[in-house]
């Protein structure tokens, strides 16, 4: 639609919200109108109300609305932020990594070589705890959620916030290398508390990946030929014995995707979007816990928006058409996702 239109549908929209259903508005988005981002207007948790700029402050103007290289670096930090957790140090009682926010809060941590490519997300989050008057664990397990809705087809995790200020640095050395052995990393999941059906949902994150310093002669190339997507084909490509122009892969989710201890429940992902986006979901809500007690949190899903849906962009002609079930692995029509990431766009710059 050209923007005129657009502009003038929008405000019809938000016309009939206001005249015919009587919502009130409060901020520049439509809670009632096409764009399905919940608005401060429909608070319902009085906790949950400052985080309605918060969420705008990363989506908005972080991210532009988009699946781009601050999204996706955002969930990978909630998980090198998480990821540092370990039950072992916990049962010992010694200093702990958590889903705190630390990579936040001590400068020396997003310098170790684990971190890398991460120090421009730290820097664009790193004045929001101290803006808002939140704590750095809240700030950035938000935007890993968020970076997971910017993409297209990306499932809601819930989020929450609460959680203390981190006690400590995260403890060096904990975070996967992608040449260990398979029975090294899984080990090392598990003593996060992930089983390994939760360890193969979670690596599907990849599928917005893009490596810069595993190989530095092909810096930028991605875990899958549909990086600017949150689909499964990263399981596919992953698997396959072809390599695609363009794209890079990892040792580590090479071996998952074979190895008898993990192909079974890698398996349980190839070609299954629904299936995936469940337990993605589950498995990203408990890493953004790692450390913390749910209960002593509050649930702020309401803020959340709804990522753009892949069911309306699939080609025709594939077993996915439009209407059918999602529990595919859908071939995405370019012309219909490139207007659905314009239109995203342009709600959130609004
Ligand atoms: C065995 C476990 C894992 C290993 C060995 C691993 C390793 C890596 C490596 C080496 C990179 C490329 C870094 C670079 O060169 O720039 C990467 C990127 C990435 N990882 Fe993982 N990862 C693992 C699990 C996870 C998990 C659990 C998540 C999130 C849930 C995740 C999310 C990401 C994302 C989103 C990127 C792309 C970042 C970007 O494009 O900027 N990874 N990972
Ligand atoms: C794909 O790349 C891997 C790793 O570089 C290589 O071992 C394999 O032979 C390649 N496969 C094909 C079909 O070219």
């Amino acid at each position: 639609m050209p923007s005129a239109a657009r502009v003038f549908s929008v405000l019809l929209t938000l016309f009939l919200s206001v005249h015919v259903y009587g919502l009130s508005l409060e901020s520049r988005k439509d809670g009632g109108g096409g764009s399905g981002i919940p608005t401060v207007a429909n608070n319902k948790n009085p906790v949950c109300k400052p985080w309605y700029a918060i969420r705008d402050a990363i989506m908005g103007g972080l991210f532009h609305g988009r699946c781009g290289d601050l999204a996706r670096a955002s969930v990978r930090l909630a998980f090198h932020d998480a990821g540092t957790f370990s039950l072992a140090l916990q049962a010992a009682g010694k200093p702990n990594g958590a889903a705190d926010g630390s990579l936040l809060v001590d400068p020396n941590e997003v310098l170790r070589t684990d971190n890398n490519g991460l120090q421009n997300i730290v820097a664009a989050l790193l004045p929001l705890p101290g803006q808002f008057n939140v704590t750095p664990g809240d700030v950035l397990h938000l935007a890993g959620v968020l970076g997971v809705l910017a993409c297209p087809g990306g499932p809601v995790v819930k989020t929450y916030v609460g959680r203390s200020p981190p006690k400590n640095i995260a403890p060096d050395g904990l975070l996967p290398n992608p040449n260990s052995p398979v029975s090294v990393l899984t080990a090392r999941f598990a003593d996060m508390g992930f089983s390994i059906r939760e360890l193969m949902a979670l690596i599907g994150a990849h599928t917005t990946g893009k490596q810069r310093f595993v190989s530095s002669s092909v810096a930028g190339s991605s875990f899958d030929t549909t990086v600017d997507i949150w689909d499964v084909r990263f399981y596919r490509e992953t698997q396959s014995n072809a390599n695609a122009t363009g794209t890079f892969k990892l040792n580590s989710d090479v071996k998952f995707s074979h190895d008898s201890s993990t192909s079974k429940d890698y398996n349980r992902f190839v070609g299954k979007q629904d299936n995936w986006g469940q337990e993605y979901s589950a498995a990203h809500e408990k890493m953004s816990l790692l450390g913390y007690n749910k209960n002593s949190l509050t649930d702020c899903s309401e803020i959340l928006p709804q990522s753009i849906d892949l069911k309306n962009l699939a080609t025709g002609n594939g077993n996915s058409g439009p209407g059918n079930s999602n529990n595919v692995d859908p071939t995405i029509d370019p012309t219909k996702l490139e207007a659905a990431i314009e239109q995203q766009r342009s709600i959130w710059l609004n």
